[in-house]
């Protein structure tokens, strides 16, 4: 627990996943809190790839909160991040009273200064804000010595950012208690569970999402049936089997289950009035191709997943990784080649069969997608131990690269 004598600031950096779901939260049952009407299933992806890096300081020096996301100021009295803050530190001073006399009350009183980057564009339909709170939440836990379930205050952020507190295949119980106490991620099986897994995002367009999710959801609980009936009497079972597919790795189940539940959930986006709209033809062309090449295999070998945006999640096995990534190249033949368009983890080089290409019945699509970053499983929220990671300079503002 770090003192502040010499009003010198103290600084933490964490860093913290990007989480994309395969059994999916659409819908609140209450707004505040952020309580689900359904638990929800996701894979923690790999930092390597994607993440969110945030450095909070505090000193007794600072006049005001203040934060700067993605090298931008914002408005620090953003509900959501203020109960981020009061709940860590609400944790912070229980444990105090509770007889922890590490905890120094008076350092929870400091201004903090927070400053967090993403490394992929924040408006590409990435769950950012997932990554974001789970990031804050962590970040401000490190700061004031609290340890343990931090889920359930990551979750009042954005509710996907519970899930982005564990690394591997997270569930996010839904809870029944009122005060929501007991709606919290956990974790179902480790990153090194299913080391074949591996995963593609397949960005279709950096452009802004045109509904965002919180009141998109909020429309379709208002509107929707479709959304009451999958909550009450389709994701429970679904969970379970996803669950065991989970465990039991075994692929052919676990995309089934993914497919369909992306499907419904856009499903319910369709039969929301008015509709919204996240899939575009691009997505619609990543669907089809996906079934196609799943029926020429004849056998499931390649998931899609789509949350609040067009840019399709592929879920498929090393083994078929090489191949599937030709046929993207084919079917959306890019721009560039190269470094510019393929991202991440290194994928071998494929030669597609003639009766492969010839038995898809699809029109390639030019530019379709503008890049695609090819990653894998990843751990949880992790803390930066060398200074020079720290976003803000000494003198607690971000450094001028940031
Ligand atoms: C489609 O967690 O972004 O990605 O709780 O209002 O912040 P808020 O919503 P958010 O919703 C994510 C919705 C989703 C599905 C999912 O991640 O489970």
């Amino acid at each position: 627990m770090p003192g502040d004598n010499v009003g010198k600031p103290q600084m933490v950096t964490c860093t913290a996943p990007v989480n994309i779901a395969v059994i999916k939260y659409w819908g609140k049952r209450n707004e505040e809190l952020i309580l689900p009407i359904n638990s929800s299933l996701s894979v923690t992806l790999h930092q390597d790839q994607l993440k969110t890096t945030t450095t909070v300081a505090s000193c007794r020096s600072f006049q005001e909160d203040r934060i700067w996301l993605n090298g931008k100021e914002e408005d620090v009295n953003h509900p959501r991040l203020q109960s981020c803050l009061r709940e860590i530190r609400r944790l912070a001073r229980k444990r105090r009273s509770d007889g922890d006399p590490s905890v120094d009350v008076t350092f929870l009183s400091h201004k903090v200064h927070i400053c967090s980057v993403n490394n992929f564009p924040t408006a590409a339909g990435l769950a950012s804000s997932a990554a974001g709170f789970a990031c804050l939440v962590y970040t401000l836990a490190q700061l004031y010595g609290v340890e343990g379930e931090l889920s359930g205050i990551a979750r009042q952020g954005s509710g996907s950012a519970c899930r982005s507190m564990y690394g591997g295949f997270v569930q996010w119980i839904m809870g029944q208690r009122a005060d929501g106490k007991d709606s919290v991620a956990q974790q179902v099986e480790p990153e090194s569970h299913w080391p074949e897994l591996r995963i593609l995002v397949l960005v279709a367009s950096a452009e802004r999402k045109p509904v965002g999710s919180t009141s998109g959801m909020q429309t379709s609980v208002e509107t929707s049936r479709l959304l009451k009936h999958r909550a009450d009497s389709v994701v429970p079972d679904r969970l379970k089997q996803m669950i065991e597919a989970v465990h039991k790795k075994d692929f052919a189940a676990f995309a089934e289950l993914t497919m369909k539940d992306s499907n419904q959930f856009h499903a319910t986006c369709l039969d929301t009035y008015p509709p919204i709209f996240y899939l575009n033809n691009v997505s619609r062309q990543v669907i089809s191709l996906v079934h196609q090449y799943n029926r020429h295999c004849g056998e499931t070998r390649v998931a899609y997943t789509f949350d609040a945006g067009p840019n399709a999640v592929i879920y498929t096995l090393q083994e078929h990784l090489a191949e599937f990534v030709q046929v993207v190249r084919h079917f959306f033949p890019p721009e560039s080649n190269g470094e510019k368009f393929f991202k991440g983890l290194p994928v071998d080089h494929a030669v597609l069969s003639e009766e492969l290409t010839k038995d898809i019945c699809l029109e390639p699509m030019p530019k379709g997608i503008s890049y695609i970053i090819s990653t894998e499983a990843g751990p949880g929220p992790c803390v930066m131990q060398d200074p020079i990671q720290h976003l803000l300079g000494a003198d607690a503002l971000p450094k001028k690269n940031v």
